[in-house]
């Protein structure tokens, strides 16, 4: 585990802006393209603006990039609240990428059937490792002041299935339905990013860091195959060591 912590939000998405130049040009060099997946959220939405508007971002080969989400509401595309329609305004539609390569979440679907829907797209577009565990480049997450990542929420069923890589999930909190990956996929990895900021994630941060009670929270099981890096600002990480 690595953490990269930098002054403010210009600083951390530079320096994320940079990794991930590197992880899609190994990704296209080992396999002829790359599968990542993207979060939603008000930090990874920051990120996706610094990669359509800088020349690292514009640089990258977008049309080697199969682009997924980690989760999706469940509401249709044009819906103000959709992931994918924030992650298409704020990067996708600035970027050259492959539409064909863009795969989102049916939010406009029953939440069952969408999971269904994406558990079944996931398993024919994304590659698979020798012991045939989901293997994507890298899984972008943002992480919940309650821990939560994806939407992978606290006290929720979805926490303990390892048979699917995507699922819906009624989150009591939200009072909504949600889709979501699962932990296989997000473990499956060979990179995973917690892109987190602000004095908001204080708390949660210093509990994961500082007083590590394995499980408590969502994003302490997220443990890949590959590496894991937490992206912090300084007000995210007031209370942590370097
Ligand atoms: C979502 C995200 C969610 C988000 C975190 C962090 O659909 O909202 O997938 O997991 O990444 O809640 O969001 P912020 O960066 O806005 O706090």
């Amino acid at each position: 585990m690595r953490k990269k912590i930098l002054k403010d939000m210009d600083d951390l998405c530079a320096e994320a802006a940079h990794d991930l130049t590197r992880i899609i040009s190994t990704a296209i060099d080992q396999r002829g393209e790359a599968h990542i997946f993207l979060a939603g959220g008000s930090t990874p939405r920051r990120l996706y603006r610094f990669l359509a508007t800088s020349n690292v971002g514009q640089t990258i080969p977008w049309g080697k990039v199969h682009i997924y989400f980690g989760d999706e509401r469940n509401v249709p595309a044009d819906d103000p609240d959709c992931n994918y329609n924030m992650a298409n305004q704020s990067l996708l539609k600035s970027i050259s990428v492959d539409p064909t390569r863009i795969h989102r979440i049916q939010g406009e679907l029953p939440a069952a059937e969408a999971a269904l829907a994406y558990n079944n797209k996931l398993k024919y577009c994304l590659p698979f490792d020798v012991e045939g565990n989901p293997n994507p480049d890298l899984v972008i997450l943002g992480l919940g002041a309650d821990g939560h990542v994806a939407s992978l929420f606290p006290d929720t069923d979805i926490l303990d299935n390892t048979s699917d890589y995507v699922a819906s999930v009624w989150v009591e909190k939200l009072r909504t339905n949600r889709i979501s990956i699962t932990y296989p996929v997000i473990n499956g990895a060979n990179n995973v990013w917690l892109f987190v900021s602000g004095e908001a994630k204080r708390d949660i941060v210093d509990k994961i860091f500082n007083y590590h009670t394995p499980g408590r929270y969502p994003a302490e099981r997220v443990n890949p195959i590959g590496h894991l890096t937490w992206y912090l600002d300084e007000a995210a990480a007031y209370r942590i060591d370097r």
